[in-house]
Order: structure tokens, then C-alpha cells, then sequence
């Protein structure tokens, strides 16, 4: 298991304040695999590196099953990584590559060879050995990379990015073949991403970093489906969530979110405390949790088509409420058989118990996060 607690990480001549890292807690399992995922400067990298060795946290301390190895150098913390840019040395053939990790450690070359080419077997590269990193495809030298991460037999896998220059399709295959070899070979493995359908796709758990600190940890359904707060809510889905700020109100005996162009009643097993009722909320929910629907239903929303767009899949329908009294437009995904056409009117209403309450007055926490 490796633990992560209370680490801090300021930068030399960073503004006091101005953290990279602030205050992360995490936990990792033997052999799972885990993604960090968080936009651009939440400190994805910061965190890599203070596992590599390759940096010194601040403060906090770094546990690899139960030992301390704030001070353990990074050639002895039995470590692979691969990083964004994958740089194999470029005058050494994939077979050398592989085994250079192994070489610096003073294996001998026979053996070191014979390990690379086990390892090059296992990512399907053994018939390139010979040659030089020029002369493969990008999807072929991200594999050589990985082989040479992997020759050495690490306990634990860090990959940087490790995706993200190669093209759409050979991703997918990429990505694929990593979580492979990662279940079969066992090793612990963290990956960092800021593209979230990667890091959903492919791990047991996903820690969502903003600003240094760890917003939520948790299996990808449940940061889907159940998110902390706001940010964690918004950051996630494609298309995103719908928001629509709104007051929590009590209405003849009701709990209701009233916002500019509906509102809401909440069903009896979600209603809040009552010491939630005026507050300033956004009400949200997801575009695939909204139904078009008939004026009869219960708490039909009367809106107005503004535009569709063909996903193949499906369509995504963007609604404004015909008075204009809503700030936002409405975003809904629809099946290809529902037919729809921008200027129809209609009437939506949203899935059961698939809405959330974000408190504006707390950092925009999920009031039904627990539900
Ligand atoms: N060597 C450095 N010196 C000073 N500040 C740094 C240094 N490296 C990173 N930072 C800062 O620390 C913060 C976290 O950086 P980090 O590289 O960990 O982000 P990241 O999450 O990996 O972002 P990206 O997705 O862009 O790679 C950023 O604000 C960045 O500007
Ligand atoms: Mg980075």
C-alpha cells in the first residue's frame, strides 16, 4: 500500500499561500490502479514526482507498505515511469532501450537482454528489437517506453500522461493494452491524466485534484453519480451538467428549488434540513437524465428548441425556456427516435432522484451527496 499524508509542496520562489500541493491525503492498494485527474496546475505532476523520488514534499510524509521513504533516493524506491514526452534515447535500438534500466544497474547484458525481450513479448514489440526509435510509430515507441518501465520488475508504475500524443483510435488500443498488462503483471499502478474519459475508463479509483488538494476519491461510478461538490460535478460529463441557480424554498409544505423558469419539488426521501431553506443553491442535472416528455406529466417544464445536434448516437438537444427568464439553455440527450426540431415547443422533465443540490454559501458542496 502506498500512503500519501498531509503532503505540501511549495515550489522555491512560489508566493507563500501559493501551494502546488496542499494538503493531500491517499491511499493505494496493492496492485490497484489509480488515476489523478484535475485540470491544468492542480499538481497531477507535483504528486507524480514526490513519488518518484524525483522531488522533496515540504511537509508530510510518503509511506510504500508502511516504510517511510520521504528520504529513500529514487533509484531505490523499485520504481517505472513513463513520462508525457517518452523520450527514448534515440541512438539505442528498442532492445537497448529496454534494457538500459537494467544495464545502469549493473546486470549483465545477456541477462538484460533476455529480460528485455520477455518483457518486449508481453507488449507485443519483440519483433522490433533491433531497431532504432525513429523507425516505429508513435504507438510503438509509447510501448517501448512502457517496456522499459516495466524491465526492471517495478512494485510500483507512474505514468505522466503517458497517452497523450497519440491519435484517437490508437489511445483507445494503448489504453486497453496498459490496464491489461497492469492486471496481469499485479503492479500497483498511478496514472495521471487530465482527460477524464481515460481516467474513467480505465481505473479502480480516481482522485479529482483542483488546486493542490483533493476534491473527491472514489470508484468512477460513484464520482459520477454521486459527486462531492460542484467542481467535481462539473468537471465530470460530456456534455456537462446542467446548472441553474435557484433558492431552496418551503412551499406549502413542500421543499421546492425555485429558479427563474421552474420549480422544483423535491420527492419526500430527498427533502433537506430545514436549515438549508433560503439558501442560494444551483440545481443540477445531468443532460441524459432529462426526458422529453407530455404537458400531463408531473412537473412538465415548458421550453423552447433552440438547436439540435446529430451525435450518431444520439442528439443533443439545447432548450431555452420560452419566456427567457432562465440564465442558461437546457442541455438534453435524446435517443435518435425522438423527433425533434429547433422551434418546437415542448415539455421536459428530469429523471427521478437524479438531480443535485449545490450550496452556493459552501463552496458549493453537494447537499444529497450522502443519498
Ligand atoms: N519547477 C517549478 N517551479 C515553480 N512552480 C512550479 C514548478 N513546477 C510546477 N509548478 C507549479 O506548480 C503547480 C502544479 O504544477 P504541476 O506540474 O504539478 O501541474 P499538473 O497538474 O501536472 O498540470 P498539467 O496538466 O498542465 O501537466 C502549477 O501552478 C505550476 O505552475
Ligand atoms: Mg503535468
Amino acid at each position: 500500500m502506498i500512503t500519501l499524508k498531509n503532503i505540501v509542496k511549495e515550489y522555491e520562489g512560489k508566493q507563500e499561500g501559493n501551494k502546488a500541493v496542499d494538503g493531500l491525503d491517499l491511499e493505494i492498494n496493492k496492485g490497484e490502479f489509480v488515476a489523478l485527474l484535475g485540470p491544468s496546475g492542480c499538481g497531477k505532476t507535483t504528486t507524480l514526482m514526490m513519488l518518484a523520488g524525483l522531488l522533496k514534499p515540504t511537509s508530510g510524509e510518503i509511506y510504500f507498505g508502511g516504510r517511510l521513504v520521504n528520504h529513500v533516493e529514487p533509484k531505490d524506491r523499485n520504481i517505472g515511469m513513463v513520462f508525457q514526452s517518452y523520450a527514448l534515447y534515440p541512438h539505442l535500438s528498442v532492445r537497448d532501450n529496454i534494457a538500459f534500466p537494467l544495464r545502469e544497474r549493473k546486470i549483465p547484458k545477456l541477462e538484460a537482454y533476455e529480460r528485455a525481450k520477455e518483457t518486449s513479448k508481453i507488449l507485443q514489440i519483440d519483433h522490433l528489437l533491433d531497431r532504432k526509435p525513429a523507425q516505429l510509430s508513435g504507438g510503438q515507441q509509447q510501448r517501448v517506453a512502457m517496456a522499459r518501465a516495466l524491465s526492471k520488475n517495478p512494485e510500483i508504475l507512474l505514468l505522466d500522461e503517458p497517452m497523450s500524443n497519440l491519435d484517437a483510435r490508437l489511445k483507445l488500443d494503448v489504453r486497453d493494452e496498459i490496464r491489461k498488462i497492469q492486471r496481469n503483471l499485479g503492479v500497483t499502478t498511478i496514472i495521471v491524466t487530465h482527460d477524464q474519459e481515460e481516467a474513467l475508463a480505465i481505473s479502480d479509483r480516481v482522485a479529482i485534484l483542483n488546486g493542490g488538494k483533493i476534491q473527491q476519491y472514489a470508484p468512477p461510478n460513484e464520482l459520477f453519480n454521486h459527486p462531492v461538490n460542484l467542481f467535481v460535478a462539473s468537471f465530470l460529463g460530456n456534455p456537462p451538467m446542467n446548472l441553474v441557480k435557484g433558492t431552496l424554498e418551503e412551499k406549502s409544505g413542500n421543499q421546492v428549488v425555485a429558479t427563474n423558469g421552474f420549480e422544483y419539488v423535491l420527492p419526500e426521501d430527498r427533502r433537506l434540513d430545514k436549515t438549508h431553506m433560503g439558501k442560494q443553491v444551483l440545481f443540477g442535472i445531468r443532460p441524459h437524465d432529462i426526458m422529453i416528455c407530455d404537458s400531463t406529466d408531473m412537473q412538465a417544464i415548458k421550453m423552447k428548441i433552440d438547436l439540435v445536434e446529430h451525435l450518431g448516437s444520439g442528439k443533443l438537444v439545447k432548450a431555452i425556456d420560452p419566456q427567457h427568464k432562465l440564465e442558461t439553455m437546457i442541455r438534453i440527450l435524446t435517443g435518435n427516435e425522438i423527433e425533434v426540431n429547433s422551434g418546437d415547443n415542448v415539455y421536459i422533465k428530469f429523471k427521478e432522484r437524479k438531480f443535485h443540490i449545490f450550496d452556493m454559501t459552501d463552496n458549493g458542496v453537494n447537499l444529497l451527496q450522502y443519498r
